[in-house]
């Protein structure tokens, strides 16, 4: 497969839907990145990477970070963790309170905001929040082989300043035992996960592991178990676009990650790992570009999980 060739068509198909859909203005920060950016970046399990655009341009991975916290966080605690989080889509936005009264504290899953404080939570037990940082970049920085990996400061400090629905979500859940270490100290950890900073090129060489049953690319180290890493893609296919994710998984067809800086992860087991940005963001919090993006990548490829 001629996957440059493939890069060009979905450039093509793209092209006049570049600078569609709103940039997250809740974080400050992330209001004055610029609309008219777009890169993507195929890394195949032989370790070969294809990029178009602005792929070598670090931007603010925000929740595509959940995938990676949830990975360290598997690995701590096992399958205890389901104890303090679910596993279903939740059906509401990423950001959402509503369902954590009648369920008692516990987050239908990992992904949404409510559910990835509570896996930060479990990487700050028994550490302090530079430490739990420290573990989580080193994490990032191995498994994407890339030293140069690092968390925008200023992206977490703004978000530190205006993250009030956080603050009530992780308030809430400490109400229901289910946050252990200090409200601020578990969103201080939450706020510079999510300021972790990579470009399309890093953020796919990272999530390779999934593609390549939980092996880092190119090599027989495994990161995850083959189980363990099928498990996380189910997740990143059902909960890791929120409410959209059935249309994710309709229009794309393969497990992906999304975040408010407009970046979005998704994986093509036993082949490859996609990373696209674009900052306009559609109703639901993704991107629009880079979902319309991958939707041509997949028709292009045939890779959609679903035949
Ligand atoms: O907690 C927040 O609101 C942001 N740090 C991350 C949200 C996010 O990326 C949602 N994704 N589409």
């Amino acid at each position: 497969m001629n996957l440059e060739a493939i890069l060009d068509g979905v450039r093509a198909d793209v092209s006049g839907h570049i600078g569609e859909g709103k940039v997250a203005d809740y974080i400050p920060a992330l209001a004055k990145v610029d609309p008219s950016k777009f890169g993507m970046a195929i890394v195949t399990v032989d370790g070969d990477a294809f990029t178009i655009g602005d792929a070598a341009e670090p931007f603010s991975i925000q929740s595509v970070s959940k995938v990676f916290t949830l990975t360290l966080a598997l690995g701590r605690v096992g399958e205890g963790l389901w104890k303090r989080v679910g596993r279903e889509p939740s059906g509401t936005p990423f950001n959402s309170i509503v369902q954590l009264e009648q369920e008692h504290g516990i987050p239908r899953n990992p992904f949404i905001n409510a559910g990835a404080i509570v896996v930060a939570d479990t990487l700050l037990s028994g550490h302090e929040p530079r430490e739990t940082l420290g573990e989580v970049l080193s994490f990032m920085r191995h498994i994407s082989g890339d030293e140069g990996i690092v968390i925008d400061r200023e992206v977490a400090r703004s978000e530190q300043q205006t993250g009030f629905r956080n603050a009530a979500l992780a308030n809430y859940m400490f109400s229901f035992s289910n946050i252990h270490n200090p409200v601020e100290k578990t969103l201080g950890v939450y706020f510079h996960q999510c300021a972790l900073s990579l470009s399309c090129i890093q953020l796919a060489k990272a999530g390779l592991f999934l593609a390549n049953n939980g092996k880092l690319g190119g090599s027989n180290h495994s990161v995850v178990s083959a189980e363990r890493a099928r498990r996380i893609n189910a997740l990143m296919l059902t909960c890791g676009h929120y409410d959209a994710s059935g249309d994710f998984a309709f229009r794309v067809g393969l497990p992906g990650k999304s975040g408010v800086g407009g970046g979005i992860l998704a994986i093509a087991p036993g082949r490859a790992a996609i990373a696209v940005w674009s900052p306009g963001l559609n109703a639901n919090g993704n991107s629009a570009t880079g979902t319309r993006a991958l939707e041509s990548l997949a028709r292009r490829t045939g890779w959609s999980i679903f035949g």
